[in-house]
């Protein structure tokens, strides 16, 4: 069971990027990295400004960075340019000092080719041979060495950008970019090994109980650091066909839509393969079950990207400990309906044994107000933070910051994706140099800092009372002081208006009800709940706290697309 008073129950989790978030004032020369020290040096605003429970720190272990850390060559130690394992004790101290939970990214379908296991296993060297995926392959008809299935790779953007620079001249117009195979010719073992993401990042063989050990023994040595929880990478990779199955041509695939050539296939085999995977899931989670950390509050969240049906089983497997990502608003487009129904069947087949989540961005995707736009963005964040569960905020996106335009020549991710435009620095101000987050020269910095975002530094939003960070220190606040929002269930209301989507939360006698216009003109809708004299507590337009009293009866009046939070005054 997930323990009552769990408090990642209805926790704010702040994700922070490493690379591009702060690097500590005092590291001379400055590497225009960011670093745990700067990481520390910002937990007092992640805590009392913001208002945030947790961080979520993304991948900072030893890795030759060809997926920005997601290829992890040391799982015990942490990147030099970021600090050392001294610092990491440091920053969890300093984080349950003021009341911050630290949550950890972890890796469990691929390691780097640099990591010893690879080494040992290219080489069969000692128990390691088969801690990977091998495969001698197939002969075409001409007697040709092929690869073994026509399992694609995740990063398969690569060939739609050559195909665009003109690069697959014997395309025809209307055939599909090729996918890249997911499967690496190694010289030196004479096989091929799995690698779903880039070709430095071979796929753990999971179904090897060593591998599941070893990992399992990862995963106690950040506990034993003091670390309240992980979030696992790319989780439904882990289960796997074993027999190699070919995926089946995904038919619904249109060039135009999909900008992913790995899109093209199916994905019942190279992963999301329930029963292995619901098995692996279920072991790795009974390590937070283990009696030595009975008195922790520890929980994992994971990435897996599956249909709604087979997340809903995923979130079956360990709901005591466990739940997948629901990410439902950041890859539904901004519609009533779709939006609606998502949440809809989202909590009611949540277990009551689980805590759901909500997520509007990270990493890997466009930022939120570069996906929506600033004012939809702020509608997002209100509707996500009065819903039920841990509530997931990408750094930055409290600031309302948009992708950057990155040269290509200061891309890190022109491999495996694109997505260096949201993962760019923090802009903290607007009068130091490269807006507070290094001090480096621009050159030298990780990834360019977006000038056209100075006008939305912290520091002036700070004293703004309508700026997004304004709305989401208190909304965040709101969210903590109301009892119903703390502890009451997802309970959809009934409105007049199809453009009007509403939810109530409650505790006892107190009622919040949150309505949300998802027009982008003004709309009046009644709602109806059991209450009809109520307050406004919150606006996403304008942050206004008045208190005024509307009627839900005779309807309220929303602004174009705004979010309103509702409290019962009866
Ligand atoms: C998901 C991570 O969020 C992404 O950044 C990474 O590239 C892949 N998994 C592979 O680890």
């Amino acid at each position: 069971m997930v323990k009552k008073d769990s408090k990642w129950r209805q926790a704010v989790i702040y994700q922070i990027y490493p690379w591009t978030f702060h690097e500590d004032t005092g590291r001379t020369p400055q590497k225009g990295i960011g670093s745990l020290k700067g990481v520390i040096e910002k937990l007092p605003y992640v805590r009392n400004e913001l208002g945030a429970d947790a961080v979520w720190l993304s991948p900072f272990y030893t890795s030759p960075m060809k997926d920005a850390g997601y290829d992890i060559s040391n799982y015990r130690d942490v990147h030099e340019d970021l600090g050392d394992l001294k610092d990491f004790k440091d920053l969890v101290q300093a984080a349950h000092d003021i009341g911050l939970k630290v949550m950890v990214d972890f890796v469990p379908n691929h390691t780097s080719d640099q990591h010893e296991w690879f080494q040992k296993s290219r080489n069969k060297q000692d128990d390691y041979d088969d801690w990977y995926i091998w495969h001698p392959g197939k002969k075409d008809d001409k007697g040709n060495r092929i690869p073994p299935n026509n399992w694609p790779s995740v990063f398969s953007i690569p060939n739609r950008r050559a195909r665009e620079r003109g690069e697959m001249p014997n395309l025809k117009k209307g055939d599909w970019t090729p996918a890249i195979s997911a499967w690496q010719w190694d010289d030196s073992r004479g096989e091929y090994y799995l690698r779903t993401f880039s070709k430095e990042q071979p796929d753990l063989n999971w179904s090897n109980p060593m591998v599941r050990e070893a990992m399992k023994e990862n995963m106690r040595f950040w506990i034993d650091i003091g670390v309240d929880g992980f979030r696992f990478d790319a989780v439904n990779w882990i289960g796997k066909n074993m027999s190699f199955e070919d995926e089946q041509i995904n038919t619904a695939y249109n060039e135009d839509q999909f900008e992913n050539p790995y899109d093209q296939y199916l994905k019942f085999n190279s992963c999301n393969y329930p029963e292995l995977l619901h098995q692996y899931v279920w072991e790795i989670c009974e390590v937070l079950r283990d009696e030595r950390y009975e008195d922790r509050d520890l929980r994992i969240i994971m990435e897996a990207h599956l249909g709604e049906s087979d997340l809903r089983q995923l979130n079956d497997v360990a709901p005591d400990v466990a739940a997948a990502f629901n990410f439902g608003a950041m890859k539904l487009r901004w519609g009533v309906m779709e939006r609606k129904i998502q949440i809809d069947y989202y909590y009611q087949n949540l277990s009551d044994k689980a805590i759901g989540n909500q997520v509007n961005g990270n990493h890997d995707t466009s930022r939120l107000a570069t996906r929506h736009g600033d004012v939809i963005a702020r509608t997002a964040a209100v509707m996500n933070l009065f819903l039920p569960g841990m509530r997931f905020i990408y750094n930055g996106e409290e600031l309302g910051l948009h992708d950057a335009n990155v040269p290509y020549d200061r891309m890190r991710d022109h491999e495996n994706g694109y997505r260096d435009g949201e993962r760019t620095p923090i802009i903290w101000n607007d009068h130091e140099k490269n807006a507070g987050f290094s001090k480096a020269d621009d050159d030298k910095l990780w990834l360019p800092v977006n000038r056209d975002d100075f006008g939305i530094s912290l520091f002036r939003q700070y004293t703004d009372p309508k700026s997004s960070f304004s709305l989401y220190r208190i909304a965040i606040k709101l969210c903590r002081d109301l009892p119903a929002v703390q502890r009451g269930k997802y309970d959809p209301l009934r409105t007049d208006n199809i453009e009007v989507f509403a939810f109530e939360r409650r505790d006892g006698d107190e009622k919040v009800v949150i309505a949300v216009n998802f027009d982008s003109h003004a709309q009046h809708s009644v709602i109806t709940t059991d209450f009809t004299q109520g307050k406004v507590a919150l606006s996403s337009i304008d942050v206004d706290q008045n208190l005024q009293n509307v009627n839900l009866a005779d309807g309220l009046h929303l602004r174009p697309n705004e979010a309103l939070v509702i409290l019962s005054a009866e």
